[in-house]
């Protein structure tokens, strides 16, 4: 009922967004996918950016992707300044912020106080103090604010959440989650390479290293699909590569709330010294009744193993899929979807809250809930910070297990 409401207001109004970015300039890896992804439905398009850390660099990224050069900005701060001169039929609907973590605060933070919708990267910020400042922003401005937690949005993972919650592999005993790579195994940091070199330097990443770069993805896809909740964690974080300021290998070990009487654990691996491991990220959900299995390098098969009976293999694009699912899909079965697909996902689900906004139906301060809207926001952005937090805090103490309840 609301997804047809919406299609019909797009199409009275035929309305773009328009997208400002903040970082994703020339050499940089995650930008040009979000700009991909932003606009793979014809719904939003590039107008304005301050895409790199010097004023040069940036000028020249815009002047690449054709930006007009009066909305080609030098920073950030020129990029604030000068949409919120322009009219509100010309200035940008959100904001991307594809920077290293440690922009990521001032740069939410100002623009979400503007009144500015925000589309940030993950690990949101560097603490959880930040983290609820922005929460407080959010529930005071009412913008919307998702968090590129994009392997929440691949059609298998969203069916994998739909059988959790409609019972299909019972009650939920156990969880493993890996997020495997090993293209940090050795110093590539000291090369010179710039992802590798923010990556591993605690200034610009954070308190994390592997645990906030991929531990972070790990963390909110078990939540996304289990819909558990952490009560405690016991971590062992390791850096492998000598001279390295930040983990490289983590280890953790969960204990969730407990549901219908049940007290789920859990295992959560993120590494990036596993040799040979590319972006190997992969779950397993043991439930009373069965047991569910997706691999991101094999996004369009969910494995279900029922109790008692044979293998199941769920497959993308087909018509027993759920409807969220069935949603998150564009190409007919066969045909691969992936990483771009399940980013646009992302997007697709935050513009129905963005269009939704100015008729007052987002509901927006209903954080935790994204407002009915399925896509991952600033409480998920801040329980995370607040993860990594804890995960950091349980390796550097003796304690066997420190509480991980995430408070908001
Ligand atoms: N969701 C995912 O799957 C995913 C994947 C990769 C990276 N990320 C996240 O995306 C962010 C960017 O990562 P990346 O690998 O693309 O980094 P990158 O180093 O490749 O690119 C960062 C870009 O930001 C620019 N920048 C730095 N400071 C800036 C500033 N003050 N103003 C404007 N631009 C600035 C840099 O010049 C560069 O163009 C990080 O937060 C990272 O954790 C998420």
């Amino acid at each position: 009922m609301k997804v047809k409401f919406e299609v019909c207001w797009r199409l009275v109004v035929n309305k773009v967004l328009r997208m400002g970015m903040v970082g994703g300039g020339r050499d940089a890896f995650i930008g040009a996918v979000h700009r991909t992804a932003a606009c793979m439905d014809h719904r939003a398009r590039l107008v304005a950016g301050a895409l790199s850390s010097t004023p040069e660099k940036s000028k020249a990224s815009g002047r690449d992707l054709g930006l007009d050069d009066r909305r080609n900005y030098e920073r950030w701060e020129d990029m604030l300044e000068g949409e919120l001169l322009l009219g509100e039929d010309e200035r940008i609907d959100f904001v991307c912020i594809v920077t290293p973590n440690h922009a990521h605060y001032p740069v939410a933070k100002a623009f979400a106080s503007a009144g500015i919708n925000v589309i940030c990267d993950k690990p949101l910020v560097h603490t959880s103090e930040q983290a609820r400042e922005l929460v407080q922003i959010v529930k005071k401005t009412g913008v919307v604010f998702a968090v590129t937690y994009n392997y929440s949005g691949y059609p298998m993972v969203k069916h994998a959440r739909e059988m959790v919650s409609s019972g299909a592999i019972g009650d939920v005993r156990k969880v493993i989650v890996e997020y495997n790579q090993g293209w940090l195994a050795s110093a590539l940091e000291k090369s010179g390479q710039k992802q590798a070199d923010w990556r591993t330097d605690p200034a610009r990443s954070g308190l994390g290293g592997a645990i906030g770069d991929i531990g972070s993805h790990a963390e909110q896809l078990v939540s996304y699909i289990t819909g558990l909740s952490l009560e405690s964690i016991c971590a062992d974080l390791t850096t492998f590569v000598p001279g390295r300021r930040l983990d490289d290998d983590a280890n953790v070990l969960l204990r969730f709330k407990a549901r219908n009487g049940i007290e789920a654990r859990g295992v959560l691996i993120a590494s990036q010294i596993e040799v040979g491991h590319e972006n190997d990220l992969r779950i397993r959900v043991f439930g009373t009744k069965g047991t569910l299995e997706w691999h991101q390098e094999d996004p369009n098969v969910l494995m279900h193993r029922p109790d008692g009976g044979p293998e199941q293999f769920f497959r993308r694009g087909n018509g027993y899929l759920c409807d969220a699912a069935k949603r998150a899909t564009r190409l007919p079965p066969g045909h691969p979807e992936a990483f771009f697909e399940a980013f646009a996902n992302v997007y697709r689900n935050a513009y129905d809250a963005i269009e939704a906004r100015p008729l007052g139906k987002a509901d927006v301060g209903g954080i935790g809930l994204h407002g009915g809207y399925d896509y991952p926001d600033v409480f998920d952005g801040a329980r995370g910070v607040h993860f990594i937090e804890r995960v950091v805090e349980s390796s550097r103490s003796d304690r066997k297990w420190t509480p991980a309840s995430f408070p908001l």
